[in-house]
């Protein structure tokens, strides 16, 4: 990170998220996203003495901000852990805890993440072309870029970006690698991307899809995403909620889909006696920002808040 300057967040959704999550100010509430902690401060704020927010963040950077610095929390009901939603569970067995009265997922990458060039997440500043979350592990954009062939490649920007262009792209990156200059910065990427994607959309970078394709494709968010959906079904206590801010439409789906199978009996033709699924949670409905947040705050532009409670179906499974 760069160290002189300190990048800031502005919390989406932020009255509206904590609106839908506590239930109980004596609670225990997880926060999945903690980010610079907007989110989390907001929550204590509405808790009381009893009350006790557990937060987690795969970004060291964000973990480190929560402990030290001005971002940092301190605050006996509140703790922050380094791990991922994939990894919640276990966190919950190390903390004794059985179950939470909320959890927050606030999707995607902050603005620190965003806009430190070190990153190497955003096409408008030239850095390493890094974008993994959690810096301690795996495989960096430019690693994957260097050794996947063309094919693999197409599929991520495709699918993770949805890219018209997703074969003229990999062919180029493969092109240049081929030719000894391999792609190992976000100007670079962008340079490679402008040259392949022939039609501009309105008001985008010809580049934003691919940043998003190999980001999604980096950090595993579906696969993470789907995970933490999956564990909020074991922790959620009867009556807690789940509140999930999406960024963009692929998540979007993935959420609107799990609470709609949780939540809805649907009639399998196939076997229409068969007895009813227990439905586990209760869909509360869909938020988006406000005028006045979308003028606030641009990067709010794309959110969409989905709510649902768990029932009392199924407990612990
Ligand atoms: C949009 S920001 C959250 C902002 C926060 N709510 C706030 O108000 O400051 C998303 C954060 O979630 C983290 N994150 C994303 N996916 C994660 C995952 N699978 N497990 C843990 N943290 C994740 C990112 O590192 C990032 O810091």
């Amino acid at each position: 990170m760069n160290a002189a300057i300190t990048f800031r967040h502005t919390s989406v959704l932020l009255t509206e998220a904590i609106d839908a999550l506590v239930t109980t100010p004596d609670g225990v509430y997880l926060d999945g996203t903690f980010g610079r902690g907007g989110h989390a401060r907001a929550l204590l704020a509405r808790l009381s003495a009893h009350g006790r927010v557990v937060a987690i963040d795969r970004d060291p950077q964000a973990v480190a901000a929560a402990r030290s610095g001005e971002d940092a929390i301190d605050d006996v009901r509140f703790s922050i852990h380094h791990t991922s939603f994939a990894h919640v569970m276990a966190l919950m067995v190390e903390l004794g805890l059985d179950q939470v009265q909320g959890l927050l997922l606030d999707l995607g990458v902050s603005s620190p993440q965003i806009d430190d060039p070190a990153r190497g997440f955003s096409f408008r500043f030239d850095g390493p072309l890094d974008m993994r979350m959690d810096t301690s592990r795996g495989e960096s954009a430019a690693d994957f870029l260097a050794r996947a062939d063309e094919r693999q490649i197409v599929e991520v920007i495709r699918d993770h970006g949805e890219e018209r262009f997703a074969v003229q792209v990999a062919k180029a990156l493969v092109a240049r690698r081929e030719s000894g200059r391999p792609v190992l910065t976000t100007g670079q990427l962008s340079e490679v991307v402008a040259g392949a994607v022939k039609t501009r959309e309105a008001g985008q970078d010809p580049a934003t899809r691919t940043f998003q394709a190999l980001r999604i494709f980096v950090n595993a968010e579906l696969e993470e995403l789907e995970q933490g959906l999956k564990a909020s079904l074991q922790l959620l206590a009867p009556g807690g909620r789940l509140v999930v801010i999406s960024f963009h439409s692929l998540e979007d789906r993935i959420v609107k889909r799990f609470i709609a199978r949780e939540s809805r009996n649907e009639i399998d033709r196939r076997a229409p006696f068969a007895p009813e699924r227990p439905l586990r949670l209760r869909s509360l409905g869909r938020t988006k920002p406000t005028q006045a947040e979308l003028q606030a705050n641009p990067r709010a532009r794309s959110a969409v808040m989905r709510v649902a409670e768990r029932t009392t179906a199924g407990e612990g499974k």
